[in-house]
């Protein structure tokens, strides 16, 4: 199994749910309107081109770009659909961060995220990209072989959440602990431990100025719609390498992110995110994760300890 899985990591990366969510932005930035939910001219080059193929055909537009939404949406539970609104929602979150004043986005487990890239409103924001060294490696080797390249002032900081201090690692790469920031966590959570991410917020909580936000995506146990379904998409998480270790429930969540200094100031689901966008729920939408945007006080100083 462990030999399947180093060959596998060869061809599609270190992070096949990174390449998975990446291919997925790669096909709604190719959707006509109004499924174009996260233009980037980029995304395609980001995975292989196996992978890519949904892309391509949506770039034809008319009935293929139709037959793909809904029947790539239906064939994945509404993983596809998921993916694609959440990180709409993410965008319109720190965007509003951006337009009160926020210069420092950091994110977690960026994998192939374009963000910094693509955003045009990330222009002279410090943006630091949080993962393994060996997805970091791979995305750059992506961007390169395509003629692309990172945005300056995009930082990479290499750890692995289990083990190393995120705090530590941020600091040393130039993270400033008096700006606010703007923390992303798109799709990680579930893979960690709880101690990991008790850990990684403790970092966030020592790393934020007052007026901090984070985005963060959790998945609640038996999501997606039921023990049987949970099941296989367990087990399937397990078989790729990337088990699922971290699901949590709203209460859990909340008292989480209330140590690290944060209160929720939103939760949704695709369920909101396709009415508002979208202006309907297509069938099979199913609740994968959920959507939480929480903030540190505003108070100067409060729930500040140096790092
Ligand atoms: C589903 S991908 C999401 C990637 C990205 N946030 C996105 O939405 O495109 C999960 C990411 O978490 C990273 N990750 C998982 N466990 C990690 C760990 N222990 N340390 C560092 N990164 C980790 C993976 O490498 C991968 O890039």
């Amino acid at each position: 199994v462990r030999t399947d899985q180093n060959r596998l990591r060869e061809i599609v990366g270190p992070s096949l749910t990174a390449t998975v969510v990446a291919a997925i932005r790669a096909l709604y930035a190719e959707m006509p309107e109004p499924y174009r939910v996260a233009p980037d001219e980029a995304a395609s080059a980001l995975v292989p081109r196996a992978f890519a193929w949904p892309a391509r055909v949506a770039r034809r537009g008319g009935a293929s770009a139709a037959a793909l939404h809904v029947g790539l949406g239906g064939a994945s539970l509404g993983l596809t659909y998921h993916v694609a609104l959440r990180t709409h929602a993410i965008d319109s979150a720190l965007r509003e961060a951006v337009g009160r004043g926020t210069r420092q986005v950091v994110l977690l487990g960026a994998g192939l995220d374009n963000r910094a890239a693509r955003l045009g409103d990330l222009a002279g924001v410090r943006v630091f990209e949080v993962d393994h060294p060996s997805t970091q490696r791979y995305k750059a080797q992506r961007l390169r072989a395509a003629g692309w390249s990172q945005p300056a002032g995009v930082v990479e900081v290499a750890i692995d959440f289990e083990r190393d201090r995120l705090d530590e690692a941020l600091l040393a790469r130039g993270l400033s602990e008096r700006t606010p920031t703007f923390w992303i966590w798109e799709g990680v959570t579930v893979y960690l431990t709880p101690d990991a991410i008790e850990a990684t917020l403790e970092s966030v909580r020592k790393c934020s100025a007052p007026e901090s936000r984070i985005a963060l995506t959790y998945t609640r146990p038996s999501a997606i719609g039921g023990r049987s379904l949970w099941g296989v998409a367990t087990s399937i998480a397990r078989l790729i390498g990337e088990p699922v270790r971290g699901a949590l429930t709203r209460e859990e969540l909340t008292r989480s992110l209330g140590r690290a200094g944060f209160s929720i100031l939103s939760d949704e689901t695709v369920f909101d995110w396709a009415e508002r966008v979208w202006g309907r729920v297509p069938p099979g939408l199913r609740e994968w994760e959920r959507l939480a945007i929480a903030g540190s006080p505003a108070l100067a100083g409060a729930n500040k300890v140096a790092c």
